[in-house]
């Protein structure tokens, strides 16, 4: 949520940040800016709507030489996305230039006093408020990075800030509270990003930092500190994917090249799991043996699609360690008063590691003496940072707002920590273990297949251009996967769309089944006969009412065919398995009805990736 660019360097600092910003507009695209410090006071450009916008002003007329810049790429939360509530702000005189991201939550009594001391400000933005503090200091003699700590001591909420004053145009300061902010470590040079994608096309070095904290960047250095000045240091790091990965590489939307991407994804994720006597080991996971021996309830919080993945990993680890599982949206996890024990294992699943909901509910979970468990896949982020154990996954960057490759990645993760439980509390013997884990092994040969065959999923989606409503019908672990199909074809088609679990039906949704209405239908493998039998009951009744059905049943299942007005095959996987190939052409329909309505799928409207404001 937001974007957020800071440079010094020897290179011209526009075009490093313009560039800066391309990377990260999938984090907010309602208006872009970049300022720069030049002779004494700043330069600056932004512009309302898309990146593009701001692009095209600053080629007509750029913006005067400097090595020193910021830049920004907005999702509003205080005033409309308009060229006045862009970002860059100044400060009253324009000498000092601010871009944040996140919400000052004292703004107003903040703004009330600037204005009874005289001060105008132009937008309706809580940022404006911090630029004019900024400059109050500087002007007053204080050097920047004692001006950002002062001011930061007086802001309440979550924020990164990061500030150049045209007066000391040698160095960047930035502060973070609860809100992203990565320092990258070049040569003569020194970056700033919401997260790496901001920089690695220059440095694949990066250094971690805390809550709380101010970076001063210049060329030569990074000095890190408290918000009270006390000396304080980042965590350095290497970030394992280059700029190809952050690339389309040829395609024509990221989202396409994530969704194709899945197979690589699923066998990273799984690479190196096993240690020589075939043992499962999660080398991250930070929680000893005898902790996880201790645990007797598991609850899973995350938002959105990461919240989908929870409720697959419910029905994973309940059955092969019989712990209790309860999923919850982080949202609703922290105002609830949630009963948590120092045997209960929270399991926050966020492919961001930056989302405040998730974020905000673990810390709940550990004030209330709870072991925290990340699922993540985000190298240097909030949550697994603040987490007792992480298991990362390895997707790679996720640009496509919607996500695909992260999902069925976290799917991954939790299938891995259910077995790794199951071996540790000795719930399944090791072989069965070790079954599964073959079965793993296989499964992104089964997700080719399943793309191999996109064309067909492909065609269908077109067939559907003009569809106003979309429902998806799943049982046990189909069941997410039919609440995900339906929230990707809402988010990118912007079509309404709902996912049931089909037992339900008659309980009430089989009201909106009208002549032509299409459901599909993610059919349980035969090897579960009740649960298939129960669903193909579930298929004929919406099809005897009008639903033109659209059935994902595995190969080898004709049970299906004389209730599928649409068949799609799915290679034989076992049950609990069955989402990370299930979830495959609802992905690929979504994305090709979406782009065959003309939307851009990369970037929803009003979406933006990692929520970092509640
Ligand atoms: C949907 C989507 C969102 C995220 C949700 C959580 O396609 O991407 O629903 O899943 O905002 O984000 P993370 O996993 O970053 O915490």
């Amino acid at each position: 949520m937001c974007g957020i660019v800071g440079y010094v360097g020897s290179k011209q600092a526009q075009g490093v940040v313009v560039e800066g910003l391309r990377r990260l507009e999938y984090r907010g695209y309602d208006s872009a800016g970049v300022a720069l410090a030049h002779d004494g006071t700043v330069a600056w450009n932004k512009r309302a709507g898309k990146l593009a916008n701001l692009e095209k002003a600053v080629e007509e007329t750029p913006l005067p030489e400097s090595t020193t810049g910021i830049g920004h790429t907005r999702w509003a939360t205080h005033g409309a996305p308009n060229d006045v509530n862009a970002h860059p702000h100044l400060g009253r005189a324009g000498r000092l230039a601010v871009v944040h991201n996140g919400i000052i939550e004292n703004f107003a009594q903040l703004r009330a006093e600037l204005e009874a001391a005289g001060h105008e400000l132009l937008s309706e933005t809580d940022t404006e408020v911090a630029a004019h503090l900024l400059e109050q200091e500087v002007a007053a003699g204080t050097d920047l990075t004692t001006a950002m700590q002062r001011v930061c001591r007086r802001l309440e909420g979550a924020f990164t800030l990061v500030a150049l004053d045209g007066q000391d145009p040698e160095r960047v300061v930035a502060a973070r509270r609860n809100s992203p902010l990565v320092v990258g470590l070049g040569e003569g040079e020194n970056f700033l990003g919401s997260d790496v994608a901001a920089f690695i096309e220059h440095t694949r070095e990066a250094l971690e930092l805390g809550q709380d904290q101010v970076v001063t960047i210049t060329r030569e250095g990074v000095e890190v500190t408290g918000f009270d000045g006390t000396p304080a240091e980042g965590v350095r790091y290497h970030v394992d994917w280059d700029l190809t990965a952050a690339e389309k590489d040829g395609h024509d939307w990221f989202m396409r090249k994530e969704i194709l991407e899945q197979p690589r994804a699923v066998a990273d994720s799984l690479l190196g799991r096993r240690d020589a006597s075939g043992l499962l080991q999660l080398d991250e996971m930070r929680l000893s043996d005898g902790e996880l021996r201790e645990i007797d309830k598991i609850i899973i919080i995350a938002a959105g699609t990461s919240f989908y993945a929870g409720m697959v990993a419910k029905y994973a680890i309940e059955h092969w360690t019989r712990v209790p599982v309860e999923v919850e949206l982080a949202s609703e996890f922290r105002y609830r008063d949630p009963i948590l024990t120092h045997s209960t294992l929270v399991v926050a699943i966020s492919q961001s590691g930056e989302t405040a909901d998730t974020l905000q509910a673990i810390r709940h979970a550990r004030v209330q003496r709870s072991k925290v468990l990340a699922i993540c896949n985000t190298n240097g982020s909030t949550i697994p940072r603040e987490s007792d154990g992480v298991i990362y996954t390895h997707a790679g960057p996720e640009i496509g707002v919607a996500s695909t490759k992260g999902y069925l990645t976290q799917l991954v993760a939790c299938y891995l920590l259910a077995l790794y439980l199951a071996q540790v509390k000795g719930t399944r013997f090791g072989d069965e273990i070790g079954e599964v884990l073959d079965q793993l092994d296989e499964m992104p040969a089964h997700i080719q297949t399943v793309l191999d065959a996109r064309e067909q999923v492909h065609a269908l989606a077109r067939q559907h251009l003009g569809t106003r409503s979309v429902l998806f019908l799943g049982r046990h672990a189909g069941y997410p996967v039919a609440l995900e199909g339906a929230l990707k074809l809402k988010e990118l088609a912007y079509i309404h769309a709902e996912g049931f679990a089909a037992g339900e039906l008659k309980h009430g949704p089989i009201a909106l089944i009208e002549e032509g209405l299409p459901v599909l239908c993610i059919v349980p493998p035969r090897g579960r006969d009740q649960l298939h039998d129960k669903m193909l009951s579930g298929i004929q009744e919406v099809r005897a009412r009008g639903a033109r059905t659209i059935c994902l049943a595995e190969e080898g299942d004709d049970s299906i065919e004389p209730y599928a007005d649409e068949l799609i095959r799915l290679p034989r996987v076992p049950v609990l398995l069955q989402p990370l190939v299930a979830v495959v052409p609802l992905q690929l329909f979504a994305c090709e009805l979406a782009t065959a309505m003309g939307h851009d799928v990369d970037q929803p409207r009003n979406l933006a990736k990692s929520v970092t404001v509640e």
